[in-house]
């Protein structure tokens, strides 16, 4: 395949976590890689969020047990402004993860009718309250609430979803604080795979502040996980076909269903899916879920593919209890060495 730099179908080369595989592959035991022959033969590894999440999650629980020897308990604040029924499973699924990890969650819901201020004196509250390291206001918020507003009205310091203007300038200068959650997810699941992402023609498909335009940060920035060249691609782009075919990978988070297929990419791409998409048909829950990508004919040219679900959607989870758990340590001022590996991304390279 015109395989740059980007990928074997063999095996992991060398990587930069624990000397030597990264730590959640090796971990994983080969249930994140699961390997399907493609059509020229070639082994297509279709990546499980769900192994590497878990894996990662282990070391996040080595972290809250350092927390909890120095007397800390990491807390989370979700604030839901908003009757969608997408966002209310998100938040409930943010919730559940923090139960297993032991990191104290609350919830405040909002009605989505209520004045705006009901939302900002519920955000100013919650960056008063000690027990919180975190503060979450899922997204969208209603039209007539300020969504930049909401953005600053988060203190830094808790913002683990990393939406914050200073957050998000610190991202950019290459000294970040947190990393928003599903870029990072990405970032970590690509590691896990051992893509190198060095020198490769990446495309991001789709320019939300919440995934296109942080993803395309952290892959240009001089760092392990980065150095990448990308381009990034939206509603108006000219000939996207053209551009997602030059690809070595490519990253789809435009929203819109099976928008990529096999014919549009470059045999041995690596094809990162962070589209979730309901599509309504008879079946018992009224839907199913769907990425950006048509997954069985890019399946046919990928080298690596994530599936929709179970593929970037538990590493979003994995990276928010990250940023809490590391919120949590800044704040009490404990160092936490079980995050160390994870921090390998913001190394210069
Ligand atoms: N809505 C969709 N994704 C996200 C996310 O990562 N964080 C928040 N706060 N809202 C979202």
């Amino acid at each position: 395949m015109g395989m740059h730099p980007v990928c074997s179908a063999d095996a992991p080369r060398s990587s930069t976590r624990r000397g030597g595989l990264p730590a959640a592959y090796v971990a994983a035991g080969g249930r994140a890689i699961n390997c399907k022959r493609g059509v020229q033969g070639a082994m297509t590894r279709v990546l499980d969020g769900n192994a590497v999440g878990q894996t990662i999650r282990e070391d996040l629980e080595t972290g809250v047990e350092t927390l909890a020897d120095a007397g800390v308990t990491p807390g989370l604040a979700t604030v839901l402004m908003s009757d969608d029924d997408a966002s209310e499973t998100y938040v409930r699924m943010k919730h559940r993860a923090c139960a297993d990890l032991g990191i104290e969650s609350i919830h405040r819901e909002i009605d989505p009718t209520d004045a705006p201020e009901t939302l900002f004196d519920t955000v100013s509250a919650l960056n008063e309250d000690s027990a919180v390291n975190g503060i979450l206001v899922q997204m969208p918020v209603p039209d007539h609430v300020d969504k930049t507003r909401v953005l600053r009205s988060i203190t830094p310091e808790k913002d683990v979803d990393a939406f914050h203007p200073e957050n998000v300038g610190r991202l950019v200068a290459g000294d970040a604080r947190f990393k928003p959650c599903t870029p990072h997810g990405v970032q970590q699941l690509l590691a896990a795979a051992d893509v190198d992402t060095s020198g490769a023609d990446a495309v991001v498909v789709g320019r939300s502040d919440i995934v296109g335009k942080p993803m395309a940060n952290l892959l240009i920035q001089k760092a392990v996980g980065g150095n990448a060249t990308v381009t990034v691609c939206h509603s108006r782009t000219a000939d996207l076909a053209s551009k997602v075919g030059q690809a070595d990978i490519v990253i789809a988070a435009a929203g819109v269903a099976e928008l990529i297929d096999g014919s549009m990419l470059k045999e041995g791409a690596v094809v990162v899916d962070v589209g979730v998409n309901r599509i309504e048909d008879d079946s018992e829950r009224g839907y199913t879920l769907v990425g950006d990508v048509e997954f069985e004919s890019a399946r046919e040219k990928a080298s690596v593919i994530t599936p929709v679900p179970g593929g970037v959607g538990p590493m979003t989870i994995t990276m928010l209890l990250y940023n809490t758990i590391k919120a949590a340590g800044l704040q009490a001022g404990v160092d936490l060495p079980a995050l160390a590996d994870l921090a390998d991304l913001e190394v210069s390279a």
